[in-house]
């Protein structure tokens, strides 16, 4: 495994290799595949990054221009020397964005949490000539209580690449908004489901076929493959269905991996024997209208405080703060 590079940089372990793996053993003994194990390990991590910068998969690409286009903007609007937290930074390379922003305020302190190690390592290495003690942090999103003191106040709390739509809404903004006191925000972004039906044909179109790209068959396949499975004996299966939110009707993704002929997975405890015609559950994408997210947002007492949309508004990134009220 790749060493966390920077000298003068710090890394706490609140899970380790071991203990994730154990864990996903566990899932895959109950036919689960939980998308935080994707990005687990080199090959987990290296499948992601090729996914992120391939062509067909343009919701990464165009999250990423519309960062850069607003990171001036939401500098401004958070406290001067505010420290960021990156949740789920993944190579880091939008925190590197909002750090070179962020520092004529005076920011000089940057903590990265990722469940994948070998993302830890990148994002550190990617601020490796910044001015900024960095801190990385190998933990689940739901542990934030173990880490968010690593930042202090007031912070930013960055989760970017449309990871905020990778969660159940009220568990994660209920987690964000206890994590969040007067002065901190959180900024993320989403890749939208637009409003008006035509334009909702076309765009399930398009994003069915960039989550069915190889690249991302790859990506998704990739923990059974890493434990014996050969991927020509197992199907991808994703497609968008209607989902109940407390915001009302959203769509979101489904994903399964469907095995065609009978295999083995060595997984920690002993083999799993699989048969045909098993199918392994995934995680899924939330894919919500505008206005879903900021009543959301509401719902947790949350105010919005600065939006920026692309052109085409089917990408946003919301700034947004608790004031205080949630902290427990
Ligand atoms: C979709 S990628 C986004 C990466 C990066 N923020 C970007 O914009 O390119 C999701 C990132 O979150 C991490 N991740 C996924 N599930 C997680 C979880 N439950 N807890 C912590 N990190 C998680 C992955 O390792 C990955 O780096």
């Amino acid at each position: 495994m790749r060493e966390i590079a920077r000298a003068c940089a710090r890394l706490r372990r609140l899970v380790d290799a071991a203990e994730l793996d154990r864990r996903l053993g566990e899932r895959l003994r109950r036919r689960r595949l939980p998308d935080a194990f994707l990005y687990v390990g080199e090959d987990g991590a290296g499948n992601w990054l090729a996914l992120d910068a391939s062509r067909e998969f343009d919701v990464a690409s165009r999250l990423t221009e519309l960062l850069r286009r607003a990171a001036g903007d939401v500098a401004g609007r958070v406290p001067a020397g505010a420290a960021l937290l990156a949740i789920g930074a993944g190579d880091g390379a939008k925190e590197r964005l909002l750090l070179e922003a962020l520092a004529p305020r005076g920011t000089r302190r940057y903590v990265t949490a990722d469940v994948s190690e070998p993302m830890v390592a990148r994002a550190l290495d990617a601020v490796a000539d910044l001015d900024v003690e960095a801190t990385g942090v190998v933990a689940f999103c739901e542990d934030l209580p173990g880490f968010r003191d690593e930042a202090g106040s007031p912070a930013l709390m960055c989760l970017l690449g449309n990871n905020v739509c990778n969660y159940e809404p009220d568990a994660l903004l209920g987690l964000l908004g206890r994590a969040c006191g007067p002065e901190d925000a959180v900024l993320f972004d989403c890749h939208l489901l637009p409003a008006d039906g035509a334009a909702r044909r076309r765009w399930r179109e398009h994003v069915e076929q960039a989550y069915r790209s190889p690249a991302n068959v790859r990506f998704n396949l990739g923990p059974l493959v890493r434990r014996g499975l050969d991927p020509d004996r197992a199907e991808f299966r994703l497609d968008l269905v209607r989902a109940q939110t407390p915001a009302g009707p959203a769509v979101r993704t489904r994903k399964e991996i469907r095995i065609l002929d009978d295999a083995s997975l060595d997984v920690p405890g002993g083999p799993v024997a699989l048969r045909a015609g098993e199918t392994f559950e995934m995680g899924f994408t939330y894919k919500y209208e505008l206005g879903q997210v900021r009543r959301l947002l509401a719902r947790h007492g949350f105010e919005v405080r600065a939006e920026h949309a692309d052109p085409s508004g089917e990408y946003v990134v919301v700034l947004a703060g608790t004031g205080g009220r949630q902290r427990s």
